[in-house]
């Protein structure tokens, strides 16, 4: 076995006692104590296609096989350091692997989760397919619940959240050619029975809010809410509104005194919380993980950690926060269900490569 890679089989343990036990070293330059938390060594060699119904492959238009993949509650872990930095990625779903990780551990967490009834990751226990709007909040929220946790103390959290409208036209949206992962089936959010807020047809549902506020009531301190201006982003084939060009980045902290480098705003000409950077870039790989560009993560590790700090991202899709943080000398954890997209991010960060790494 690589020493840079291993998969961890939990024995009988619960994540919580593993959690417990796993407050003694953090995993981020500290390894974790694998023989201490009842841990198994496996052979980091996994079948996939065994595991998982390949979404990449499935053609628009045809149905998809339902996954077969049931996720696993016991993560697996794969570590190494890149640029003299160390990098660790866990997969699983977040709210069982952010129990894994301990208190107070990671100086800045920048992550996007799936949004509302967007797209079909392709595994179970994915996030953003809830029948209803709560549910949605609540799955959010929960993980970011954990998340509050493992941040330390004056540590920030980029949270980047998109919207969704509430159609209940009551059937399909038929195929959509701009990606292979959108959901052709029946959406929730197309059902006519509504979803769960007593909301009428067409309306704009509102999520980065109502998840933002949830999170206020759960001890969040949301000190602003950022504009990403996708600049150049694909227009909305929409005719009866104005297209949409514009997602949100809230910006949360746990105290009142946090890390903040407000330099970097200064020194850029530009408003300091309306960031104009290109829209999402094109998948890798034929992976569509609905990137976020380098840029906006940049921009937040400026503003929000220390130079050598610590980065974590717990849906990490094809690892682009973890490669702008290692990228910039800071230690970096992604968090991701897809078991295909984790075995893309861990083979760039494995890549042999001199300097900046770019996948
Ligand atoms: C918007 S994408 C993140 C893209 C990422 N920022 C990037 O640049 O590649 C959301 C990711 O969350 C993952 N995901 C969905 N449900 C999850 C869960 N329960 N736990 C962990 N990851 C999950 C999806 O597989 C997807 O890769």
């Amino acid at each position: 076995m690589s020493a840079n890679t291993e998969t961890l089989v939990n024995s009988s343990q619960t994540i919580a006692q593993t959690r417990q036990e796993a407050l003694k070293e953090h995993p981020i330059g500290k390894e974790l104590s694998i023989t201490n938390l009842g841990y198994e060594c496996r052979s980091p060699q996994r079948n996939i296609t065994n595991r998982h119904t390949s979404a990449v492959s499935t053609k628009p238009g045809k149905p998809r096989p339902q996954t077969q993949l049931k996720a696993e509650p016991q993560p697996q872990l794969w570590r190494g350091n890149a640029n003299g930095s160390d990098w660790q990625v866990l997969q699983g779903d977040a709210r069982n692997c952010l129990k894994t990780l301990p208190d107070n551990c990671v100086n800045c967490v920048v992550t996007s989760p799936p949004y509302y009834c967007l797209r079909d990751y392709g595994v179970d226990e994915q996030i953003g397919q809830e029948e209803t709007v709560p549910e949605y909040i609540e799955a959010i929220a929960s993980v970011m619940d954990d998340v509050y946790r493992v941040l330390k103390q004056d540590g920030v959290l980029f949270l980047n959240l998109g919207d969704t409208y509430y159609s209940g036209k009551g059937k399909s949206h038929g195929i959509d050619p701009k990606s292979n992962k959108r959901r052709f089936g029946l959406r929730a959010v197309d059902k006519s029975g509504g979803v769960g807020i007593g909301i009428q047809r067409k309306s704009l549902i509102g999520i980065p809010w109502r998840v933002a506020t949830e999170m206020e009531t759960r001890k969040w301190v949301l000190r602003s809410a950022i504009i990403w201006h996708r600049d150049r982003c694909l227009p909305e084939a929409v005719n009866d509104r104005p297209r949409r060009s514009y997602e949100y980045v809230f910006m949360f902290v746990k105290d009142r005194k946090y890390y903040f480098n407000r330099q970097p705003l200064i020194d850029q000409d530009f408003d300091e919380d309306v960031w104009t950077i290109a829209a999402r870039p094109k998948s890798t790989n034929g992976l569509e993980t609905a990137p976020y560009p380098d840029e906006l993560v940049e921009r937040c590790l400026a503003i929000g950690c220390p130079p050598q700090g610590s980065v974590l991202d717990c849906f990490a899709g094809g690892g682009t926060t973890l490669r702008v943080a290692l990228n910039s000398g800071r230690s970096a954890i992604g968090i991701e269900l897809s078991p295909i997209f984790c075995d893309y991010m861990v083979s760039q960060l494995q890549k042999p490569h001199e300097g900046t790494l770019c996948f």
